[in-house]
């Protein structure tokens, strides 16, 4: 009988693998414990990674299990049919124990036999790697696919970009990957339509890779002295498959959630093409974000790594129940319902049932305050437009300011400026979000490249947290303070500046509390180029004015400091975590030296 829910689907799995002696595991967590190079667990493979390298798994050389993982590099793209940033993943594994003849076997009969899936075989293709410079065509898999029936023409040699399989991050363990596919109903786009096509005629289900390398930095592929095999199915677009459905969210898995949407916007979901798309939004990015803040190594909505991407994902759904005219907390009231769905298989949800409420209301608000700010800077632009006799719209220089300042999303800035009957240029904008966009991607994969603690960001973190440091000094000290001088390095900076005697312990610990208390604002930190007397009028401090050109930049962090600078600087004081003063110590004649780090 073939599984009709999601709970008979992950059953039934584990059960064919147990009784192919797999030890069945839990999931891991979706914040990788092994693997600093990605921020989420992307893939079953990524917990065991230690394991495909070599270690000795303590449950023995054959597991399976169902991975909770998270994939939010198309976060825009949700909404349509597919798309999902929060997957459950089926997985086998064999840690250099059996290689493709079984797992293309076991593949073949769980897929195919009237006693799991019942696949027509007619219905089903496979994808094998066509071989390059550095590995061999895979012909083996071709021939074990053919012995078990398949047609000649529902094989596919697909290149390296198709048919080959490694973790996100630059090294580990990889290989050549057979994959299947499920054909749809309906013609397929063209004569040379393939698995490796998009137009959607092949659906991939099931993924087996056969992991006999691993990648060094360099590039080059050592060959393992165990291979391993690696497989992924993914469970939500199976069902949609076994349930005959056209959508993963049209499968019972999100039946409850969108009724809960419903009941709580009193709109229908299917009713018309944005409603459901805003319903789909809402859904996906509320599973997710639950998953993250209910996870054991729980995250909570901030500006940097895992907690900028829930903060996003939040304010993204926020934003689409807005349009639904959802009532304030209704994150916590979704979530409930995911809890409720989910909690049998994933206890922790229910554990953490009260921080995962307490969190999505608490963000909610915080992007309400955003919204307000964002409309107070909206009616400066009309004021000033009106007062200036400026050209009737908002260009795109202004609604960039307004999306990257303030938090504030083009779409509202469209919406309000649509109710005063002005344009927006949002080409424009979208010209400085892709730049934008560009300059952050090329910063997170320096990231990914050197760790999650990479040096320059924290350089540039303790460089903010060196102004900040400033500002409060000459509260607490008096203006006679100057910086004299500044040392980073990843770890600590050291800050010199004029001061005629030692710091008291409550001047320190008060200069502490001041920085601390910037952080906590998490105010924005802006930054406007002008003159060096424009950037004097404006009370910016600047102690190295000969070494300026013409114009310079001064960055501004709230009311706590404003400063000629070069940057770079965090985009907001919350990032830096928190602040503590190490030394206070005489540097040279009038001149002290602070140590000081700034951590989580
Ligand atoms: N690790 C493989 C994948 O995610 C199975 O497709």
């Amino acid at each position: 009988m073939k599984p009709q829910t999601a709970d008979e689907l992950r059953a039934m799995y584990l059960r064919f693998f147990e009784n192919h002696g797999h030890a069945i595991i839990p999931s891991a967590s979706i914040i990788p414990e092994n693997d600093p190079t990605v921020l989420f667990t992307t893939a079953g493979m990524h917990p065991l990674v230690p394991y495909l390298l070599g270690a000795k798994h303590p449950a023995g050389t054959r597991l399976t299990d169902v991975q909770k993982c998270i994939r939010t590099g198309d976060i825009d793209e949700v909404g349509d049919a597919s798309h999902l940033t929060f997957f459950e993943m089926l997985g086998n594994w064999s840690l250099g124990d059996y290689f493709k003849k079984e797992a293309i076997s076991w593949s073949w009969e769980f897929l195919t036999s009237p006693e799991y899936l019942g696949l027509d075989p007619d219905k089903l293709a496979f994808s094998v790697f066509a071989g390059d410079d550095n590995a061999p065509r895979d012909d083996e898999a071709h021939d074990l696919w053919r012995s078990m029936g398949v047609k000649e023409d529902h094989i596919f040699y697909l290149p390296k970009e198709n048919n080959w399989w490694g973790p996100a991050g630059q090294t580990g363990p990889c290989g050549p990957d057979t994959e299947m596919f499920i054909i749809r109903d309906g013609e397929p786009c063209g004569p040379d339509c393939s698995p490796a096509c998009d137009c959607g005629h092949y659906l991939e289900i099931w993924n087996d890779v056969f992991m006999q390398y691993k990648k060094e930095a360099d590039g080059s592929l050592v060959p393992l002295a165990h291979p391993n095999v690696d497989t992924g199915m993914g469970l939500e677009r199976t069902l949609c498959v076994l349930t005959g459905k056209k959508s993963v969210y049209d499968t019972e898995l999100f039946a409850s959630i969108l009724g809960k949407i419903s009941e709580l916007s009193g709109k229908q979901y299917g009713s018309d093409d944005e409603t459901t798309r805003a319903f789909r939004v809402i859904a996906d990015h509320m599973r997710t974000s639950t998953f993250m803040i209910g996870d054991p190594r729980g995250v909570t909505p901030s500006n940097v790594d895992q907690g900028y991407i829930l903060r996003r994902l939040i304010r993204r759904a926020v934003r689409f129940g807005l349009k639904l005219g959802m009532p304030a907390g209704f994150t916590a009231e979704v979530a409930k319902v995911i809890i409720k769905q989910y909690g049998h298989v994933y206890p922790e949800l229910v554990e953490n049932s009260e921080k995962i409420c307490r969190e999505l209301v608490l963000e909610e608000e915080r992007f309400a305050r955003t919204i307000k700010q964002g409309e107070r800077e909206f009616d400066k632009i009309l004021e000033s437009i009106e007062k200036y006799n400026l050209p009737k719209i908002i260009d795109s220089k202004r609604a960039f300011k307004l999306y990257d300042t303030y938090g504030f999303p083009i779409e509202m800035t469209v919406e309000l400026a649509k109710e005063h009957g002005l344009p927006v240029d949002v080409e424009g904008f979208n010209e400085r979000f892709k730049e934008h966009q560009q300059k952050s991607h090329d910063g997170a994969e320096q990231r990914f490249k050197g760790g999650l603690a990479d040096h320059s960001e924290q350089t540039t973190r303790l460089h903010t947290a060196t102004h900040l440091l400033h500002g409060a000094l000459r509260k607490v000290l008096g203006t006679e303070v100057g910086q004299k001088g500044s040392n980073i390095t990843a770890e600590r900076l050291r800050f010199d500046f004029t001061f005629g005697r030692k710091m008291t312990p409550e001047e320190i610990a008060e200069v502490q509390r001041l920085v601390n208390e910037a952080i906590q604002a998490d105010v924005p930190i802006t930054c406007e180029e002008m003159t060096v007397p424009e950037a004097k009028a404006s009370g910016a401090l600047g102690f190295f004015e000969s070494k300026y050109g013409d114009r310079v930049k001064v960055y501004t962090m709230g009311p706590y400091s404003k400063e000629i600078c070069g940057g770079p600087h965090a985009s907001h004081t919350g990032e830096l975590g928190s602040f503590k003063i190490l030394k206070e110590e005489s540097s040279s004649a009038g001149v002290r030296r602070i140590k000081a780090v700034i951590g989580e």
